[in-house]
């Protein structure tokens, strides 16, 4: 996926527009990577502000040993663009980071696709607003999508691109292989649905958490505990299908075997029914083992723990987490 075109990224002028935590974010990204940006950021007093958070982000990177070359030189590639048009002009891709508002979103939308030249990927950064909602009655609908970060994208590379029914698959795979290239990880939502995989799987805990605290079964402190100290540990290494997988002797079907009716009875609890039919096992299960064939279980248990291990001596040696491990 997202390896079918060849990006040389010499050839490629990104504009980001909106400077705020993300479009900042953003610039780390491509600046990094060696690109050349133009960031467009319409306040200007926040706009003062940019250029020394760029430098402050790539120099904290840089003192983590995270970053190949001199903050500065990865800094001097992105410029602050005077107008929108300056920054999209000679755009190759453009990611918009402006607020969370659908009617500031439609209008923006309708410039971009007015200004920058055609075919160009109009890719936005939005957390919940979809394609559909923002740009359907634009010419060059084809070419918006949605591409989600993660906060901050310079430390979590993975990046939801979520077309609308209306986006050219060839723009998808476009600004997909562009991601890839400049060391994001990302994957494709199929379907607009509200929050897309990250905040939902990020919802489906949160949710939880607060029937917890409601409920009188565990203070805040507690289940911020359980899940760095436990889930989140493990989550740094494997995802919740990998885990399954590697917990349990059998796999991932002996597991939903094992414990499929007591989740289920967890879920009834707070009015959910969605039971892990055999059917959906099944097909979880063989999308699964395509990446970790059963026969390889030992080989992949003993990697997830010489990464756990590899996690717990890089927490150590930072020394950043002894407040947080003491509290
Ligand atoms: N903060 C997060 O954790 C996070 C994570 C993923 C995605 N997002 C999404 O990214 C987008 C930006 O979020 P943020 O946290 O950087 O917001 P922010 O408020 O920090 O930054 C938004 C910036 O956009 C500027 N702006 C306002 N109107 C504009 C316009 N018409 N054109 C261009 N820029 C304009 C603002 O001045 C501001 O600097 C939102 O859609 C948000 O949902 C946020």
């Amino acid at each position: 996926m997202f390896q079918k075109h060849k990006v040389r990224l010499s050839e490629q002028r990104i504009a980001i527009v909106g400077g705020g935590s993300i479009g900042v974010g953003w610039a780390v990204v491509f600046g990094r990577a060696g690109v050349e940006t133009a960031l467009y950021e319409p306040d200007v007093s926040r706009r003062t502000e940019v250029a020394a958070e760029l430098e402050q982000r790539l120099s904290r990177l840089s003192a983590g040993g995270l970053l190949d070359e001199a903050p500065a030189l990865a800094a001097a590639r992105v410029r602050l663009a005077e107008t929108l048009e300056e920054a999209v002009g000679d755009a190759t891709h453009v990611q918009e980071c402006a607020p969370e508002s659908l009617e500031l979103k439609r209008e923006l939308f309708r410039e971009l696709d007015a200004l920058t030249p055609a075919r160009v990927p109009l890719a936005s950064a939005s957390s919940a607003l979809v394609a559909s909602a923002f740009a359907s009655e634009l010419p060059g609908r084809e070419r918006c999508l949605v591409a989600h970060p993660g906060n901050p994208p310079y430390l979590l590379p993975i990046v939801e691109l979520v077309p609308a029914r209306f986006t050219d698959a060839e723009v998808v795979e476009r600004a997909g292989a562009l991601f890839a290239t400049v060391g994001m990880s990302p994957v494709l939502v199929r379907r607009e649905v509200e929050g897309f995989v990250f905040n939902r799987l990020q919802g489906a805990l949160l949710r939880e958490a607060y029937c917890l605290v409601r409920d009188g079964v565990a203070s805040v402190d507690d289940v911020d505990r359980v899940v760095r100290d436990g889930l989140g540990r493990r989550w740094a290494a494997i995802g919740p299908f990998e885990t399954a997988e590697l917990n349990t002797r059998g796999g991932i079907e002996a597991h939903a075997e094992m414990l499929g009716p007591a989740y289920a009875r967890m879920g009834a609890e707070r009015g959910q029914n969605d039971p892990w039919t055999p059917e959906l096992v099944a097909r979880v299960a063989g999308e699964l083992h395509e990446r970790l064939p059963p026969e390889r279980w030992e080989e992949h248990v003993s990697w997830r723990d010489e990464a756990l291990i590899a996690l717990e001596r890089a927490r150590r040696e930072s020394g950043l987490f002894e407040s947080t491990a003491a509290a």
